[in-house]
């Protein structure tokens, strides 16, 4: 199975990718790739752009990178309760790229913040979204309190959300 990672964040330290490659290590997969949003910047979508200069090469590059994999590991950072502009932009590219995306894929969805919430919205705004984009959910986890949870050389330190998480993952291939 190819795991393919990422944080939705273009933060050079963001917690949630460091939670997104954490969670992907221990799914088992046979592949795994980790990639950045700040490899796939680019100017923020309009459709004029769109209709005078099309999709750009990074963003038909993102989309390559979600078809080559079976299971996608996404841990979203939440701005004023949304997505952060540099995954908004990307999605909205990449999905009139390929308005099903996510099509035959499976994805598990997560979110932390160094806050006791996690990014419990923008968590939810996903799970309710991205299935009208093909997706699968096979799990979603909410990590709160980040620098409380997880320590960098040990990982989660909490055993009650560690233990939550392992068995989410168990159900990845239960269910
Ligand atoms: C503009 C801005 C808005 C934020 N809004 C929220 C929020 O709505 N909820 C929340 O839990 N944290 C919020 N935060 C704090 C982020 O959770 C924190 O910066 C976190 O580290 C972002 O994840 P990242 O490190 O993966 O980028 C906000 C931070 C910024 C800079």
């Amino acid at each position: 199975m190819k795991v393919l990672a990422f944080g939705a964040s273009n933060s050079t330290h963001s917690i949630n990718k460091q939670l997104a490659i954490y969670t992907a290590e221990r799914v088992g997969g046979s592949e795994l790739n980790i990639i950045d949003l700040n490899d796939f910047e680019v100017a923020i979508f309009s459709p004029e752009r769109n209709t005078l200069s099309g999709v750009p090469e990074a963003i038909v590059q993102f989309v390559e990178h979600i078809q080559g994999a079976d299971l996608i590991v996404i841990s979203f950072a939440e701005y004023n309760s949304s997505y952060t502009a540099a995954f908004k932009n990307i999605f909205d590219w990449a999905t009139q790229c390929k308005y099903q995306l996510f099509e035959n894929k499976k994805l598990f969805l997560m979110a932390t913040s160094p806050g006791t919430r996690g990014g419990l919205t923008v968590l939810e705004s996903a799970i309710d979204r991205f299935p009208r984009h093909g997706a699968e959910i096979v799990g979603s986890f909410l990590f709160p309190e980040f620098h409380k949870n997880f320590d960098p050389e040990k990982g989660i330190t909490d055993v009650d959300l560690l233990n939550s998480l392992h068995q989410k993952l168990k159900n990845i291939f239960l269910g």
